[in-house]
């Protein structure tokens, strides 16, 4: 078990016990009331090691922003903090998700970076009636055939990032292009999602190719990518295989002659620093960028660096919001989570101003409706970030 659990626990049981604020890098905004209450079990499923290993930290951290904010409680209970790592298997997923609700029963879980894990879980979460809130992962069939009443997601369907981007890329940038992805079930239903629209716009897709996840050599796919002669490369890929493929594609030379433009986790925060100059004038689509002007981002990503001493990620702002819906759900049952309607009812009316924009719950998938972002790197202040180019508003999973 990750030791962020023992660290966490203590923090919840001192703001508990004692009604005092123990000491952290960022203030407390709210002092809380000493509580008797049982102890509100989270089960964190995340990915620590392997490609999306930054992706499970930064979820860690964004969590952790908000709950230290509010103290460790939420409902009067303070937070039991459990963490496993996934190592990105679906198997190694199940397991440790049947051991959260069969063994340290949690009243609530949360994580799950891939998708492949979060198809992997969804039966045992239903079966068990277990309320899951899923802060990556973005599986298209979770808010469509094989939805959950059980199931909210934070974060977005792997459908919304994408599907705006094709029409946009067309009309902005370029009609013709090559896409790529890993060979999974997410790289496919997000390069499906973009094809939707490029294609309806007349865009022509030249060729698409699906290297393993995990790829260290991208050679062979970037120089097939360069001999078709697209006018821009279109990909998803996300944590260490963001940072190889934005870099070797400029280390190739394709920058020359070729536009870079995906998903927006290819050129997000978390790999910014390590991808250069390759990734400099990259095109992109997501719900949040670290440039967004509104208070709650300024604010957000303001006590992100103070804490962390490093810029916010998208992944941090799905922990952060995710952290946010426990609180305000459990403020409205009164810490109560075993009538688990009363606890779907008050998670599914939780609307608030994210960092990103509105964030609000479709009624009928439980997933996130919020804006698309259209985003190029750009250089400010001497470094690199994204900056917003265009927005679509309140984008809904169509949940077919
Ligand atoms: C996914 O597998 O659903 C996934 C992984 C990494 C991302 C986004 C989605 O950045």
């Amino acid at each position: 078990m990750h030791s962020i659990s023992r660290r966490s626990f203590l923090k919840a049981a001192a703001a508990a016990g004692t009604g005092l604020v123990a000491a952290g890098c960022i203030p407390r905004r709210k002092k809380q009331e000493p509580t008797a209450e049982a102890p509100l079990k989270l089960g964190v499923l995340l990915p620590y090691s392997r490609v999306y290993a930054v992706l499970g930290q930064s979820i860690t951290k964004g969590m952790e922003l908000y709950f230290d904010s509010i103290g460790w409680v939420v409902g009067g209970r303070p937070i039991e903090w459990l963490t496993e790592d996934t190592e990105l298997d679906p198997q190694v997923g199940l397991r440790k998700a049947r051991k959260f609700i069969e063994h340290d029963r949690v009243d609530l879980l949360t994580g799950l970076v891939s998708t492949g894990v979060a198809y992997a879980v969804r039966d045992l979460v239903h079966a068990t009636e277990t309320v899951l809130l899923i802060a990556n992962a973005g599986a298209n069939k979770l808010t469509r055939l094989e939805k959950s009443p059980y199931i909210f997601r934070t974060s977005f369907s792997n459908w919304q990032p994408n599907h705006p981007m094709g029409a946009w890329l067309y009309h902005q940038v370029a009609q013709n292009v090559f896409v790529s992805a890993p060979d999974n079930e997410a790289g496919h239903e997000m390069i499906d999602a973009f094809k939707e629209t490029f294609q309806a716009a007349g865009g022509l897709v030249l060729g698409e190719i699906y290297p393993p996840l995990g790829t260290s050599d991208y050679g062979q796919y970037l120089a097939e990518i360069g001999k078709s002669g697209a006018a821009a490369s279109y990909s998803f890929f996300s944590g260490s295989d963001a940072v190889r493929f934005v870099k070797q594609f400029g280390g190739y030379g394709l920058s020359k002659h070729m536009l870079l433009a995906g998903t927006g986790f290819l050129l997000e925060e978390d790999v910014l620093p390590a991808q250069g100059a390759a990734a400099e004038g990259g095109y992109s689509g997501l719900h949040w960028a670290l440039t967004l002007d509104n208070p709650e981002n300024r604010r957000f990503t303001e006590e992100y660096k103070q804490m962390y001493g490093k810029e916010a990620d998208v992944f941090a702002v799905q922990g952060y919001d995710t952290a946010r819906v426990i609180a305000e759900a459990l403020k409205l049952t009164g810490g109560e989570t075993q009538n688990k309607k009363r606890l779907i009812d008050a998670i599914s009316a939780v609307r608030f101003n994210s960092p990103r924009g509105p964030f609000e719950f479709d009624p009928e998938t439980h997933n996130v409706v919020q804006n698309i972002y259209i985003r190029q790197v750009a250089s400010v202040n001497g470094a690199l970030h994204n900056q917003v180019l265009d927005m679509v508003e309140k984008v809904r999973d169509p949940g077919v």
